[in-house]
Formats: C-alpha cells, structure tokens, sequence
C-alpha cells in the first residue's frame, strides 16, 4: 500500500484538481486571520493541497508541532505563522515528489514570515516508525494530520506512536475521512478508491475503540461534513458506504475515566485565547463561554487542567463526591449524501447545480 500511496501523490496526481471527491473543499467559513495566513503560502504548495479538514488548532504559540504526512506542506507553513518564531513545526511524509515541494520553499516562506531562521523542516519517513526519525518520546507539543491516516495500512501502529511522541498534556488534532461502516476486504485493494482516501477509512466506531486502545481515553468530535464523490463510476464502486471528513482532538492525558463521569465540577473560562475571547469551543458538544461557570465532567476537568489551556480556566471542585453519568449528547456524524453528485470533476471547481456551496481549496 505504501507503493501505491507514493505513486498516486507522487505521480498519478498533479494538484488538487485532480482529485475525484470534493474531500480537500474547505468551508469559506475561515477567519480572517487564516485567510491572512493561506495568503502568504506560495502557489505551487496550495495548488497540492491534498486535505480534507482544517487543522490550526487554538493557542499554538511556541509549540512544536508535528504534522504527519505533510506532502507539500500547506499545514506546516500555515503553522509556522501560528507557532511564531519561538515555536517550530516538522513535516513528516513519505513521497519524495510531495517533499521537494515542501522543501523547496523553505525560505520563501521565512523571508514571507519576516523570521531570521526557518521554523519548518521536512523529514522523509513513514508515520508508522516514527522512531526512525529519532522523535523522542513526550516530546511534541501537538501533533496534526490532514488526510493522511486512512492511507495507512498500519493505524494502530501509528496512533501508538504518536501517543509515545506526544508530550502529556498534548495532544493530535487532525482531519481524515471515515465510513459509515466497515470497508470490505476487495475494495481495500482497489487502487484509485485507496489513494482517493476512501476505502482505506476506517469506520468511525473502529477509529474510536482504536484510540482508546492505546490510550486517547476520549475522542473528541470537533467537526464532521459529507464527503461526495465526484465520479459516478467510482461512486458505484462503493457500494452502499458513505463517508464523511471528520476533525478530531485527542489528548494524552492521565487519569480518564471510560465514560464521562459527573461530580458536580465546574470550570469558568477567561476569555484570554486569542481571537476566542467571547467563547472557546473544546469540541462538538463543549462550548465555554467567557465568565461562566460550565458544568463539565471529571474527564473534560482533568483533559483541561492537563493542557495547554490550563492557565485559561478557573478550576472549581473535586472528586469526592460522585453524581452517575455525565450527560452528553452523542457526537453526531452526517453521513447523509456521499452519493448525491454526478457528473463534474475536480474539488475546486463549483458545480453548476451547486454554484451556492462554497469551496476554498484553490
Ligand atoms: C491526501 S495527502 C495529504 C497531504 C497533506 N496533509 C495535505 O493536506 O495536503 C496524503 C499524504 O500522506 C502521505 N502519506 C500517506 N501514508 C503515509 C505514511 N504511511 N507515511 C508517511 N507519509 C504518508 C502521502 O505521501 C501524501 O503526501
């Protein structure tokens, strides 16, 4: 599969236009200060954008960051504004194509950022063995990922590895594609459905159990939106399977319980992230808003006090006192219509019966 991988990014594909799923669409949903920080990437990096989901995270500054399976680098140097001058961003990729790009344009990107030395470097390596690229365990602040884990024949070997990597506290917050259930062993080895992100994506619940396993004691859902298929010979191909671009957040933190638990703990949040002073969302179903009190469970307590937004909240309670289940609704996926389109080709441009849904990717 690794072959396979390397040839559809290295050769088959030549930008995001050629991609046959609107995957790598991005909402025109961004802030300003993000569309400030895509313009300053070169040309040649955006047009091989290959991602599915956003994944700049809040409070980045001075972090170190590792983006697993970067190819030409988009995230990396999106990131390297975010983490400042004091932080640092690693891309990780296997495809030597993606990897020129991405190296090539290092110091565009530092004259661009106005930094005296480059924050970005690329490594060439295989997201499964990142102890061949000598990362130290509890060392990266937060690792990201766009798109990248579905094309991994080894998933658990890979959030492993980042669970060793990842400092405690830290966490991975990434976008990829997952199904509505279980991929069949023959569409796994259909080359265009894999290299397409489609049928190497795990089903959802899978994932899930699987991140626990080796210690995300809980998922967190940020954001999820349909995938379609712009291919109706492909769509076929996939059977009755739906898919959806999902974003995650996991956090290496200790002492998390296997569900959400209630004792009546409360956290009040500052409202001193930048760019979220009215409120900052945590998750899907987590909103704080700035100066109230919120009920949260003992995990979200402990995730929170664990983390880099630890100095941002006022903690209130403890765990002497247990009240049952914390009640949270379930995240919820939409994997409504991923077979609804037809005709047109690439993720970019706007389809005629569709000229109202907006796409960023280009
Ligand atoms: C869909 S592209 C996404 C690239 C990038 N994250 C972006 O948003 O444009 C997948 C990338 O992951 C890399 N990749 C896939 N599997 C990998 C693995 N096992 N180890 C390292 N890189 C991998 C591919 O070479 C390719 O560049």
């Amino acid at each position: 599969m690794h072959d396979i991988v390397k040839d559809y990014y290295g050769n088959v594909l030549s930008g995001s236009d050629d991609l046959q799923t609107n995957a790598c669409c991005t909402d025109d949903n961004l802030s300003n200060s993000l569309k400030a920080i895509l313009s300053n990437i070169h040309d040649e990096v955006l047009t091989r954008y290959y991602g599915c989901g956003l994944v700049t995270p809040e409070l980045l500054k001075g972090c170190h960051v590792l983006d697993l399976g970067c190819g030409a680098g988009r995230d990396c140097y999106a990131i390297a504004q975010m983490v400042g001058e004091s932080g640092s961003v690693t891309g990780v990729d296997m495809t030597d194509e993606q990897l020129a790009v991405a190296n090539k344009h290092i110091e565009y990107h530092r004259e661009k950022f106005g930094y005296a030395k480059a924050n970005t470097t690329f490594l060439k390596g295989y997201i499964e063995k990142l102890n061949e690229l000598d990362i130290a365990d509890n060392s990266v602040d937060l690792v990201v990922s766009n798109c990248v884990i579905n094309l991994s024949p080894d998933k658990h070997a890979v959030l492993k590895e980042i669970f060793r990597i990842l400092k405690p506290g830290g966490e991975i917050y990434f976008s990829d594609v997952y199904a509505d259930k279980r991929v069949p062993a023959h569409l796994k080895d259909d080359p265009l459905l894999y290299g397409e992100c489609l049928s190497g994506a795990l089903y959802w619940n899978d994932f899930e159990n699987l991140a626990k396993s080796v210690g995300f004691a809980e998922p967190r859902l940020v954001s999820s939106r349909v995938i379609t298929i712009d291919n109706d010979e492909l769509a076929g191909r996939l059977e009755d399977i739906n898919f959806t671009s999902a974003t995650y957040r996991l956090f290496k933190a200790a002492d998390l319980e296997q569900d959400p638990q209630d004792y009546g703990q409360k956290v009040t949040y500052k409202g001193s992230i930048p760019e979220h002073e009215a409120e900052f969302t945590l998750d899907q179903n987590t909103t704080f808003v700035a100066q109230q009190p919120t009920q949260v469970s003992g995990n979200t307590w402990r995730t929170l006090q664990q983390s880099r937004f630890n100095q941002h909240f006022i903690f209130e309670g403890d765990f002497e006192k247990h009240l049952g289940l914390f009640d949270i609704s379930d995240a919820a996926f939409d994997f409504s219509s991923t077979k609804a389109s037809s005709s047109s080709s690439s993720c970019c441009a706007p389809k005629p019966e569709t000229t109202e849904k907006k796409s960023s990717c280009c």
